[in-house]
């Protein structure tokens, strides 16, 4: 099933509840939260207690993506604040199964993330726990980059082995999906699409997103 993400770090923070409520009202099938350290990226973003707050804002899932040194130790916090699905990185300094184990153990839907230079490989050892695997298509920390049509065969690779195993696992692209893009990475398997730019600089977001659906439900 084709999944829209759109990713509120190319949001008004200023207005960040109403930015959710608006992403409701376009069509998003889920809300991406970016969530930066500072430390496992060179960008500051947000915390659990912000993710509190929006909360209430939108009954939508929240995908809440830490881009953090340690996951682990805050999982909790996420848990409580009401995320839905927590997707940490696999190069991240907590113990991964560990970290897994802990938010399935709180009623949470796990997700792991690679960087661009990480093989995907790396996750097979955890796919029977988890609910997504989520490929990164730019270097984390920032919105707007270009999206790496070279993580494709990762991509692609990791839907051959879900399927191998008969395992229900969605593969997430982030960064740099737009209106071509968004095809590419459809065409190579992936069925969540984060898209921060793209969406929120769109006149007609609503359209932008029932665009991207169209094109990835191939
Ligand atoms: C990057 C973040 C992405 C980012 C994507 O580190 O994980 O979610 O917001 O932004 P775009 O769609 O603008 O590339
Ligand atoms: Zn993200």
């Amino acid at each position: 099933m084709v999944k829209i993400s759109p990713s509120i770090l190319s949001s008004d923070y200023g207005i960040l509840a109403a930015e959710l409520k608006r992403m409701e009202d376009c069509g998003a099938d889920m809300l991406h939260i970016d969530v930066m350290d500072g430390h496992f990226v060179p960008n500051i973003t947000l915390g659990a207690p912000i993710v509190k707050c929006i909360r209430k804002a939108s009954s939508l899932p929240f995908d809440v993506h830490l881009m953090i040194s340690d996951p682990y130790k805050y999982i909790p916090d996420f848990v409580n604040a009401g995320s839905d699905i927590i997707t940490f990185h696999i190069e991240s300094d907590s113990d991964v199964g560990k970290t897994i184990d802990l938010i399935l153990q709180s009623g949470k839907k796990a997700g792991l993330a690679v960087k661009p230079k990480t093989p995907v490989e790396e996750v097979f050892p955890y796919l029977d726990k988890l609910s997504m695997v989520l490929v990164m298509t730019v270097e984390p920390g920032f919105g707007g980059q270009s999206f790496m049509a070279d993580m494709m065969p990762k991509v692609s690779a990791v839907k051959a082995e879900i399927e191998r195993r008969g395992l229900d696992v969605d593969i997430q692209v982030d960064g740099g999906i737009n209106g071509e893009t968004v095809c590419i990475a459809a065409n190579a398997g992936a069925n969540v699409f984060v898209a921060g730019n793209a969406i929120f600089t769109s006149a007609d977001a609503k359209a932008t997103i029932a665009d991207f659906k169209a094109k990835a439900s191939v």
